[in-house]
């Protein structure tokens, strides 16, 4: 097949560097009717559109607007989907009472593919073109997600849940057969496409040190897998883990004796851990889904940025909707939300920051910022388009930005999916907004 070379013209904004830790100038990159080279689903080349754009490349100019790397969501739930905005519960009761029986319903193949397609749709739509995603603890449920990623050639990374106790009969799979069935996903699935494989514990209180063992030693097996859980999310789930596993030093403890920490492995939530469980994130490279929209709506509690610091060091984290106990598909409004509960902890959250945990960060978090979260030759051609513009609002604040730090301040605190104009994948459109 001919290469495929083209163009893709506007006003450039990624991250080179981490503005929680240097200064945001030196991280970040505004270059003003920049172009981007894509050839083969790749990002060729970088810079000025004077200098990069040669005779017969075919461009797509998007004027005046903003070019960045596609979104990154770093922890959500698409089996999650059709309960969002669940009425009047923390974590437990919200489990039990919503969440629970919603995913019974992905015994269903053509359930499983129909909202796993939506899912996908819905991703696209609001600018997010790699996600780590929690699918049900029906196998298939998995494989529907990576069918309709495949389809649409994202980059996804996804698992069957794994529970064994403490949750529904219907939805607990022996370790056993869990096993069998992670394994066969992991054969058939993991690199295949642009699909990797996330080894899924759902959380400590859903499972027996026998089925933490076995997701030990699955991911000892399958080592390039990703492990995705969750931690410290709410006061009285922190209790309960203490109270199930007695003999740890605490909740992250819990993981860490299974061997389920480390690179590749991704805890969301994190709001209740202490000085030591920070510590040891950082050492080894852990990271933490901060999910502000679904901490706020679950009443779970405040995240502080600043508390994720371990001497010059801080905690990798990601940029999560968690749908369905987050409230947006909208990694913008997730923003939004983060820099109003970081301002509650009195660490204000710059857009440099915000927009650095949502692309490079996130990418960093997942280690798989060798593929994707900036905008660099190499990489995959993941990227979105951000309209200042979009609204009659939104026009007469950006108009009053001075900077492009305040603009993109103005995106992440009123924008929303009206915002994202367009979403390439792999260099390839996959979303315009009419
Ligand atoms: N902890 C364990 N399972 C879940 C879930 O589905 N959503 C959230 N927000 N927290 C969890
Ligand atoms: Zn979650």
């Amino acid at each position: 097949m001919p290469s495929t070379r083209t163009a893709i013209r506007g006003d450039l904004v990624y991250f080179t560097g981490n503005p929680f830790i240097s200064p945001a100038t030196d991280c970040l990159t505004y270059e003003r009717d920049g172009c981007i080279i894509v050839e083969d689903g790749l990002i060729q080349a970088v810079g000025p559109a004077n200098a990069l754009l040669e005779d017969g490349i075919t461009v797509t100019h998007h004027r005046d607007k903003l070019i960045l790397p596609g979104f990154i969501d770093t922890h959500t739930h698409y089996v999650q989907l059709e309960i969002m905005a669940s009425f009047g519960k923390q974590l437990i009761d919200w489990l039990n009472q919503y969440t629970f029986p919603a995913e019974q319903s992905f015994d269903n193949a053509a359930h499983c593919d129909q909202i796993a397609a939506a899912f996908c749709d819905q991703l696209l739509r609001h600018g997010t073109t790699s996600a780590s995603v929690f699918c049900s603890s029906h196998a298939y449920s998995a494989e529907a997600l990576f069918k309709q990623a495949s389809k649409r050639n994202m980059r996804m990374i996804a698992g069957q849940v794994l529970m064994d106790r403490n949750a529904p009969d219907a939805l607990l799979v022996p370790s056993g057969q869990a096993h069998d069935e992670s394994q066969k996903l992991i054969q058939d699935w993991h690199g295949k496409n642009r699909n990797l494989y996330a080894i899924t514990p759902r959380f400590a209180p859903t499972s027996t040190p026998d089925l933490l063992e076995m997701a030990g030693d699955l991911w000892r097996e399958h080592n390039t897998c990703h492990v995705q859980s969750h931690i410290s999310e709410n006061v009285a789930e922190v209790e309960w883990v203490r109270s199930l596993f007695p003999d740890y030093l605490d909740y992250l403890d819990v993981y860490e004796k299974f061997g389920l920490i480390g690179q590749r492995a991704n805890f969301a939530h994190g709001i209740h851990l202490t000085g030591r469980e920070i510590a040891r994130l950082c050492e080894t490279e852990t990271a933490i889904s901060h999910c502000p929209t679904s901490n706020l709506f679950l009443g779970s509690g405040i995240f502080d940025f600043s508390k994720m610091m371990a001497g010059e060091e801080m905690v990798r984290i990601g940029i999560g909707t968690d749908i369905g106990g987050g409230t947006s598909l909208s990694i913008l409004e997730t923003l939004a939300e983060a820099y109003k509960v970081s301002l509650l902890s009195n660490r204000v959250l710059s857009a440099a920051e915000a927009f650095y945990a949502a692309t490079l960060g996130s990418a960093q978090a997942l280690s798989i910022d060798d593929k994707v979260g900036t905008l660099q030759p190499g990489l995959e051609a993941d990227l979105i388009v951000l309209d200042p513009k979009a609204t009659p609002l939104l026009t007469m604040r950006s108009a009053q930005a001075q900077s492009i730090h305040d603009l993109l301040f103005a995106l992440m605190i009123m924008g929303d999916d009206r915002a994202v104009s367009h979403t390439y994948v792999a260099g390839d459109l996959a979303h315009a907004r009419t």
